[in-house]
């Protein structure tokens, strides 16, 4: 399975933040946001990485993150020149994805949860379709709002309802089989002007071949759209870090954990970052798994 981050947009919601800087590469609490769903798609065992964000925003990604080997990651950038919607991203990354499967995941869409990379790699090994994650929030309209039977088939689903039918607002992430690429070429642009993700599963859910799955209490699904939910992501990750003494979407510890890379190039690469708590974290998870130092 190919991965894509979506991380475009003008982020004009957290003006004057987001200015100069792309939403995406705001701290929350010790890392860049992009951070977060980078680390989804590598608990999902996806090292093949498409980063997608506006021409004016791309070079900075590059440079955070670069060519992603030293995390045993392929990662490669495209432009989005404008904000047409979330499925615009299949038009970019066809060529990325090829004959794949293919994850999605917005790249400001912070996922944090006992058992959810395990939860992960079983929908992606048992892929027929798409998979869509639900969560139930208290404000559905704002979002994408879907319904399952008791089966979990998909039975309805709806861009920002006035009248939401359920609680259930649909995540940015979406687990597609490679027909989502002919998919998103046949559907047109929505009243507001973009390529409506939930158009794309729309179209699954006519096949009845769109699960979607809980991803209930006890979990975060945190937004980082507003000045103060961004803030709250943010202690969020800084209460657990701080209690629990873990870090949340360390990329280097994932790559460690995963097999990716082996403790000495993880050691090395909380030796390049510096003085800081991040890098003393990563030089320990590195040591703690065998790197002489
Ligand atoms: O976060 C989940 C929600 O994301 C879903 O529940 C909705 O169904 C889905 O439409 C989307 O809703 P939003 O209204 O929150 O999408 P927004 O326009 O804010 O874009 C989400 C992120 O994707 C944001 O960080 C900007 C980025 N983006 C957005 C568009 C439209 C792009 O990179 N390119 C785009 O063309």
């Amino acid at each position: 399975m190919k991965g894509i981050v979506l991380a475009g947009g003008s982020g004009s919601r957290l003006y004057p933040v987001t200015g100069a800087v792309s939403k995406q590469l705001l701290p929350v609490y010790d890392k860049p946001m992009i951070y977060y769903p980078l680390s989804v798609l590598m608990f999902g065992g996806i090292r093949d990485i498409l980063i997608i964000s506006t021409p004016a925003d791309l070079p900075q990604f590059e440079r955070l993150l670069g060519d992603g080997s030293a995390l045993g990651l392929r990662l490669t950038y495209a432009e989005q020149a404008q904000p047409n919607g979330l499925a615009e991203a299949f038009l970019i990354g066809a060529d990325h994805v090829g004959d794949d499967s293919v994850a999605l995941v917005l790249g400001d869409n912070i996922f944090h949860g006992p058992g959810f990379p395990a939860q992960l790699r079983r929908s992606i090994a048992d892929l027929d379709g798409c998979v869509l994650f639900g969560y139930p929030v208290k404000d559905p309209g704002r979002y994408g709002v879907g319904e399952a039977d008791d089966n979990g088939r998909l039975i309805s689903i709806e861009e920002k309802p006035a009248v939401p039918r359920s609680n259930r607002a649909i995540t940015g992430l979406y687990l597609y089989d490679n027909d989502v690429l002919r998919i998103a070429r046949q559907i047109t642009p929505s009243a507001r002007g973009e390529l409506e993700i939930t158009d794309v599963n729309h179209v699954y859910l006519e096949r009845g071949t769109a699960t979607l799955i809980d991803l209930g209490r006890g979990f975060a699904w945190l937004d980082t759209g507003t000045h103060d939910s961004l803030l709250e992501a943010g202690q969020y990750v800084q209460v657990l870090e701080h209690r629990q003494g873990i870090r949340i979407a360390c990329l280097e510890e994932i790559a460690l954990d995963m097999g990716y890379i082996d403790p000495d190039s993880c050691y090395l690469l909380g030796e390049k970052l510096g003085s800081s708590r991040y890098g003393e974290y990563v030089m320990s998870v590195a040591k703690a798994a065998g790197a002489i130092g």
